[in-house]
C-alpha cells in the first residue's frame, strides 16, 4: 500500500524493511535513519538480507560469490528462503519482543523482484517459499529508494568494481524490471510503503524516513 509523506508509524519498536535495486542508496539511508533512531533514545538492531546471521553469511557466500555453473533458479530462491528463515527467527523476532527496533536492508520483496521480475520465477512458488521462511512476520513499514537503473549503474561504476555481487553484473534491462516489480510491490502490498525519490540528498531522504518513523526533525 502506498502511503503519502504525512505517513507515520503508529507502533514502536518497529519492523522497517529498506528496498530498491543495487545502487539506490538503501544502506545509506538505513545508517543515517538508525543513528538517528539511536540518538532519540531507542535501541536499534541492523541487520540484512542475506547474511544477516552466522549461517546466513555462509548462505550469502553461496548466493553472491559462487563461481561455479550457474546456479538453478529455484536452488538459489530456496537459500534466499534458507537465510530468511534463520533471520526471522534468530534476529527479527527476539530483537521486536525484546522492544528493540529491527532495520533490514531488504526482505521479501528483494525475492518477489529479484527471483520473480528479474529470473522469471512464478509467483506463487516465491509467495509459497516466502511465507515458508517468515511465518507471518511482515515489516510495519518498508521504505521504498527508487532509483532510474541508469543512475544506479553510475553509481556502482564509481564504486570498487572488484566488490561487484552476481546481480550487479546483470544487465539494465534486468534491473528495469526490478525497479518496475518494486514499484508495483508497492501498490499490491497490504503492508506500508513509502516511496522515496532516490535522487534527493542523503540529508532530504533521512528527514523524510525519520517523520515517517514518528521522529520530529532536528
Ligand atoms: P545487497 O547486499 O543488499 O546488495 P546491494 O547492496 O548491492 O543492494 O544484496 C545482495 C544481492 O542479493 C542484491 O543484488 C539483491 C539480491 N537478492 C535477491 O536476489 N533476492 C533476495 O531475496 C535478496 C534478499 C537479495
Amino acid at each position: 500500500m502506498l502511503v503519502s509523506s504525512q505517513f507515520t508509524l503508529s507502533k514502536s519498536p518497529a519492523f522497517i524493511a529498506f528496498e530498491g535495486i543495487n545502487g539506490c542508496g538503501k544502506t545509506t539511508l538505513h545508517k543515517r535513519l538508525s543513528a538517528k533512531l539511536v540518538a532519540s533514545g531507542h535501541s536499534v538492531c541492523d541487520t540484512r538480507e542475506p547474511g544477516g546471521t552466522p549461517l546466513g553469511i555462509e548462505i550469502r557466500k553461496l548466493l553472491l560469490e559462487w563461481s561455479g555453473e550457474k546456479k538453478s533458479s529455484r536452488a538459489e530462491l530456496l537459500l534466499f528462503a534458507a537465510d530468511r528463515a534463520e533471520h526471522v527467527d534468530k534476529v527479527i523476532r527476539p530483537n521486536l519482543s525484546r522492544g528493540t527496533w529491527v532495520l533490514t536492508d531488504r526482505f521479501i520483496y528483494s525475492t518477489i523482484t529479484f527471483q520473480g521480475h528479474g529470473r522469471g520465477i512464478d509467483r506463487q512458488l516465491l509467495d509459497q517459499a516466502n511465507a515458508l521462511a517468515i511465518q507471518g512476520t511482515v515489516p510495519d513499514l518498508v521504505i521504498l529508494l527508487d532509483l532510474a537503473p541508469e543512475e544506479a549503474f553510475k553509481r556502482i561504476a564509481s564504486r570498487n568494481s572488484s566488490s561487484r555481487d552476481s546481480f550487479e553484473e546483470e544487465e539494465l534491462a534486468f534491473h528495469t524490471r526490478i525497479r518496475d516489480g518494486f514499484l508495483e510491490c508497492a501498490k499490491e502490498s497490504p503492508v506500508p510503503f513509502l516511496v522515496l525519490d532516490a535522487t534527493q540528498t542523503p540529508e532530504e531522504l533521512c528527514a523524510e524516513a525519520a517523520r515517517a518513523c514518528g521522529l520530529s526533525r532536528g
